[in-house]
């Protein structure tokens, strides 16, 4: 038997503009989790038990672009097994799905790791990194591959779409208080929309974008030098843009006023929006009071969480 795990994530900065190019801050979570668990099974074929989906398939039985079926596939086809042995793949995920938590690519990135580990064969981190990125495509249409790069090395990261993954030092330690609007809000969907507006409006868009670079390549300077202070603020710029392309939403910005009227530095959604998720940074003397006015304003849960 084997089993592996990864940690959900949450975008600091930079989201949507990151699919075009731009840079973008992201840390793993790591109270939230993904679990792949593959045991040897009396039952014939590849078995797939994903209770949290209502999801229990055999792998033949699953549409060729089901992402689970997509990615128990990949490792196969990437180790060369064209005969799998009998087993069954059971998925258990603390994460909210459609939520902007990365879901999706940490059961990709845990399945890929307990079914490669269980083939004795375990895939290296940059493999399991891109074969998480090709399901990703299955999930979101065209992602820029942030979720799965911080979801496999579970680490604090300056993405650029097509670069080698890049670190960032937290100098001073801080608290992201996250509250989950429990509103559904598959990724796909919203960048698809971001892509057909920007190519309506390609220059308008353009500039939000360069904004948002200009908000990201701060809060890295803010986070490494460890002024906090400017990193509120920063915050409260980006989820205005966000805004402006339209990837916010009432539900959203009422937990984005509830958190800084209750004393955060800054707040802002997190991920694709529309729903799901936003983060607000506070000092950990006031998350308590924060967490609490997150509840009253609607939130259905609210996660704490330390970047360091
Ligand atoms: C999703 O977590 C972040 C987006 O920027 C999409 C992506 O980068 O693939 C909205």
């Amino acid at each position: 038997m084997s089993s592996a795990s990864a940690p959900g994530k949450i975008i600091l900065f930079g989201e949507h503009a990151v699919v075009y190019g731009h840079p973008a801050l992201a840390v793993p979570v790591t109270q939230v989790q993904a679990t792949a668990t593959v045991a040897q099974s009396s039952r014939r074929g590849v078995w797939i038990e994903a209770p949290n989906i209502e999801l229990s398939s055999e792998l033949s039985d699953l549409a060729p672009d089901h992402p689970l079926g997509a990615a128990i596939r990949s490792v196969f086809s990437t180790l060369g097994i064209d005969r799998p042995p009998a087993c069954t793949v059971y998925i258990q995920s603390t994460i909210p799905v459609a939520a902007g938590l990365g879901s999706g690519a940490a059961v990709s990135v845990a399945v890929l790791r307990a079914l490669s580990s269980f083939l004795d064969r375990p895939l290296p981190e940059d493999q399991v990194n891109q074969m998480a990125f090709e399901i990703e495509k299955l999930h979101h249409g065209s992602p820029s591959g942030i979720d799965n790069t911080v979801v496999t090395f579970a680490r604090p990261v300056y993405f650029v779409k097509g670069r080698p993954i890049e670190t960032f030092r937290v100098a001073v330690p801080f608290t992201i208080v996250i509250g989950d609007t429990g509103v559904s809000s598959p990724t796909k969907a919203v960048v698809e929309d971001v892509r057909k507006a920007w190519k309506a409006e390609p220059d308008q868009f353009e500039k939000m974008f360069a904004s948002i670079d200009r908000i990201v390549k701060r809060a890295r300077r803010t986070i490494e030098s460890g002024e906090g202070t400017a990193l509120g603020p920063l915050m409260n710029k980006n989820h205005a843009i966000l805004q402006q392309l339209t990837v916010s939403s009432p539900e959203l910005d009422r937990l984005v006023s509830a958190a800084r009227s209750a004393g955060a530095e800054g707040a802002k959604l997190s991920g694709g929006g529309r729903g799901g998720n936003m983060i607000a940074l506070v000092q950990p003397e006031r998350t308590e009071k924060v967490s609490q006015a997150l509840y009253q304003a609607g939130a259905k849960r609210v996660l704490i969480t330390t970047v360091s």
